[in-house]
């Protein structure tokens, strides 16, 4: 039989079910609330008075608590370093899709005991912050055998798992068609059984719109689900062919035209933005308040990789969409919870409601907003990942 806990004297409890909150607020905010673990799922939210009685009680003092942040974008299967490039770019060097390859060289050149120690070692930062669930990526291997390796490493550590064979046309191919070829045949072939999701990089510099295209419908054929890296150093067609195929999430959308918002808006696809990705490529903000005006699914994730965004913390996320992004603090935690999980078609997290998931972050503030208004201050307090307290 499993045991069950109550945690109590909840200050602000977020649970992204309008339906059991007070207001209308898409947060679902309890006030002075408890929430009732049973096992790995929750069995109760409500007002403290009301929490019915279980075999554990824990004290929450008066401060937040939310749903375990959803991560839905990271690249954490590589190896190596690159703070050279960082430091150009941050003397007026720009960030151009080549740095990938000096990653590739050190991924390949791991073994399967160094990938999944640098894995363990981010996952364990991302935990400490607050995230109970992450998404992660292939995509440093480029060879038959080393995305299939990264694939079962990133398997071992959770069930989304994205193939991104087609990051950039790897070094050694003869020529981009050839490269294409390879990553939507024998590559697929060796990869689709250890993922969920087909991912491509669909840049100048990458894959162009037709090249994007074909991995998709390639990965699609094989049971794989879309996602896509768009529009994030340039305008481009990414944004479209997501929606078109209904990809579950269009990732970065830095560069939108208005045909690109309004498709978003008339799609399932998630808009997925990645404030670290422009923090530290000193590139201009994603316009996540025009997204939101026009009625787009926002979500909010760290890109975390080497080369582009190496955090791998949502509270810094949030944190800059709300400084920078036009969106309200509230927006900031519904987008990194309940909008992680639609970008990964989820139901059973990112929400605190009976019968989900019990992953829940405590926070060493009285409210959600302070995650925003005291940036850089490590305020997770606890964590709590399918039920078991981990932090
Ligand atoms: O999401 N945009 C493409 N891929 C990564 C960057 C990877 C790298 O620079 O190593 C991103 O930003
Ligand atoms: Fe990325």
């Amino acid at each position: 039989m499993s045991s069950s806990t109550v945690i109590t004297n909840i200050a602000t409890l977020v649970t992204n079910d309008p339906s059991s909150g007070w207001g209308d607020s898409p947060l679902g905010l309890i006030h002075d609330a408890a929430v009732v673990i049973d096992g790995d799922r929750v069995a109760w939210t409500g007002e403290s008075s009301k929490a019915p009685a279980t075999d554990n009680r824990v004290d929450a003092g008066g401060r937040a608590v939310l749903p375990g942040f959803v991560d839905s974008h990271s690249h954490l299967v590589f190896a190596g370093d690159r703070t050279q490039e960082f430091n150009a770019r941050m003397s007026g060097r720009s960030y151009t899709a080549g740095g990938i390859r000096t990653t590739v060289a050190a991924t390949r050149a791991a073994s399967d005991a160094e990938l999944e120690a640098n894995l363990t070692h981010y996952l364990a930062e991302a935990l400490r912050q607050g995230t109970t669930t992450f998404e992660t990526k292939s995509g440093y291997g480029l060879t038959v055998e080393d995305e299939s390796r990264a694939l079962r490493i990133a398997a071992r550590h959770t069930e989304e798992v994205t193939y991104l064979g087609a990051h950039i046309v790897s070094p050694d191919a003869d020529d981009p068609a050839a490269y294409v070829a390879l990553v939507t045949g024998e590559m697929l072939d060796a990869c689709a059984p250890h993922a969920r999701w087909i991912d491509v990089f669909c840049e100048k510099g990458a894959f162009d719109g037709d090249q994007a295209r074909a991995v998709l419908t390639a990965g699609k054929a094989k049971g794989l689900h879309p996602r896509i890296h768009a529009n994030q150093l340039s305008y481009g067609p990414g944004v479209q062919l997501a929606v078109e195929l209904d990809a579950a999430s269009a990732d970065h959308c830095t560069h939108l035209t208005d045909a690109d918002v309004d498709a978003l808006a008339s799609g399932r696809t998630v808009a997925t933005l990645l404030p670290g990705a422009e923090f530290s490529t000193r590139a201009q903000w994603p316009d996540a308040r025009r997204l939101l005006d026009a009625g787009v699914t926002v979500a909010l994730s760290t890109d975390c990789n080497p080369g582009s965004s190496f955090t791998s913390s949502v509270p810094f996320c949030i944190a800059l969409a709300v400084r920078d992004m036009g969106m309200t603090p509230d927006e900031a935690v519904w987008s990194a919870t309940a909008g992680g999980a639609a970008a990964l078609r989820r139901d059973d997290i990112g929400r605190l409601r009976p019968g989900a998931r019990a992953d829940l972050t405590l926070l060493d503030a009285p409210s959600h907003v302070h995650l925003a208004y005291r940036p850089g201050v490590p305020l997770v307090t606890g964590v709590w990942r399918r039920g078991a307290r981990v932090v």
